[in-house]
């Protein structure tokens, strides 16, 4: 009996999660996605090759592995088909190696339609979604209303679909919406549920399977299980900065509910980071740089949303957030994209803990949104030259190697791996 290993993202999301998948995957039989949906953007590269997989796992361009996306996930039937044509583009074929799970949720339109109205009825308080359902599928999922895959093979789905559609046309007209003028992709919204329907064909191509015994007979037959997070932990609906957080359990657990994996049948968890930090959408984020800093991270780093095209917010890496995140996951391995990024700072620093009120914590507040926190800052030397081209850990420059060392010891876990570039080829493991 193997056991599942875990990759997620230990900050606010995009740490490189789709990247390193990618580069684990030659490790694994399957590769499975546990919770989230069209939020997720997840960036590969090689080949000269650029490809952004939003709810297909990120072990795709690797024919000979099984895809699973699992039964915590919500499906967009629309933007997956989108999502499988541009595969097709690419000469991958995915429904030779994609398995879709019969009880993933779907998001309807008007689960979109509803995100859009909460969003403008907060205002202010706007969490800053992607506006793609996930909130409201979600909910419906909880609330036991919503429409599974395997719900679209019976007879009566087009009945429960208009019935659900017409509570959430409701709801967004109590919140004041404008919901006759409303568009989804450039396109009226009853022009877009017509493109939506025709692409639940897309979805009946696919193998669609009861993925929890399917990844569990996996096991018992010695197979290689990978599970891929989206979101990152500080995004967690538990245990991020809620409000402002998305609405799944990005966490560890989440696999178990997301999969159908007993706890036990967990392995290594690898917990992705950045050499720095960065989140997209409201929320706190107490090592924000609203300095030059911060726009050389950004501008850098690439750092604009790859499903939203929205600016990222930047900062330096936060060891109180990172170790709260190794706790919460069970984190055995670190793996730390995007030092070279900061290849030609002449300092970069570190916060290892908080300043409330002058009083030193290194825990997460439960205020966090409205208490004032100053980072406590370490700094190091910058190590002022490029790392992408280099081949070994051992060969990476010691200012850089000291900042690693100390990431080790603020959060207890030791680095596993060093990703140096966008492309798959440059990550160099200890
Ligand atoms: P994900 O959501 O965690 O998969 O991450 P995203 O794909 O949204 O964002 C990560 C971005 O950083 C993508 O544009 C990647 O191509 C890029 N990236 C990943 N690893 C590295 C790295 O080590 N260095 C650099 N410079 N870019 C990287
Ligand atoms: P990947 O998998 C970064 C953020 C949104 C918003 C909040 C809620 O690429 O790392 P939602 O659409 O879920 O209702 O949005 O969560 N968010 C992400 N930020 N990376 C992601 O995914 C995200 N998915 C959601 O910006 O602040
Ligand atoms: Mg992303």
């Amino acid at each position: 009996m193997s056991k599942v290993d875990v990759l997620l993202g230990l900050q606010w999301g995009d740490e490189g999660k789709g990247k390193v998948v990618d580069v684990l995957t030659p490790q694994y039989d399957v590769i499975a996605r546990f919770q989230g949906g069209p939020n997720a953007g997840h960036t590969l590269e090689f080949n000269g090759i650029k490809h952004v997989l939003r709810t297909i796992p990120s072990g795709i361009f690797h024919q000979d592995k099984i895809n699973v996306i699992g039964n915590g996930v919500l499906i967009e039937p629309r933007i997956f088909k989108g999502e499988v044509e541009a595969l097709t583009e690419k000469g991958v074929d995915a429904t030779r190696n994609l398995y879709i799970s019969l009880k993933a949720h779907l998001i309807l339109p008007s689960h979109r339609l509803l995100d859009a109205a909460n969003e403008q009825a907060k205002g202010k308080a706007k969490i800053g979604s992607t506006l793609k359902g996930i909130g409201p599928a979600y909910t419906d999922k909880v609330a036991r209303t919503g429409l599974r895959v395997g719900d679209t093979l019976s007879s009566d789905f087009a009945q429960r679909y208009e019935h659900l559609k017409q509570q959430h046309v409701q709801t967004a007209r109590m919140l004041g919406f404008d919901v006759d003028g409303f568009q989804l992709e450039g396109v009226p919204f009853a022009e877009y549920e017509r493109l939506w329907v025709d692409s639940l064909q897309s979805l009946h191509q696919f193998r669609l399977i009861s993925s929890e015994y399917f990844i569990n007979q996996c096991l018992r037959e010695g197979k290689k299980v990978l599970a891929e997070g989206a979101q990152g932990s500080m995004l967690d609906i538990d245990f991020g900065s809620y409000p402002f957080v998305t609405s799944s359990n990005t966490v560890t657990a989440g696999v178990c509910s997301g999969l159908g994996v007993a706890p036990s049948a967990v392995g290594r968890v690898m917990g992705i980071t950045k050499a720095y930090c960065t989140r997209v959408g409201a929320g706190p984020f107490p090592t924000e740089l609203f300095d030059a800093t911060g726009d050389q991270l950004c501008r850098l780093g690439h750092e604009f949303g790859s499903v939203t095209g929205r600016p990222r917010r930047c900062g330096w890496i936060d060891l109180v957030a990172l170790r709260y995140a190794c706790m919460l996951n069970g984190v055995t391995d670190l793996f730390v994209t995007k030092p070279d990024v900061m290849d030609d700072f002449d300092e970069v620093k570190m916060c290892t803990a908080y300043s409330i009120d002058g009083q030193q914590t290194t825990e997460i507040p439960f205020n966090l949104n409205t208490v004032k926190i100053e980072p406590v800052l370490k700094s190091f030397a910058g190590w002022k030259q490029s790392v992408s081209g280099i081949h070994a850990y051992g060969q990476l420059p010691q200012n850089l190697r000291s900042y690693l060392d100390a990431i080790e010891q603020e959060s207890g876990v030791h680095i596993m791996a060093v990703s140096t570039s966008p492309d798959r080829k440059d990550v160099l493991f200890k």
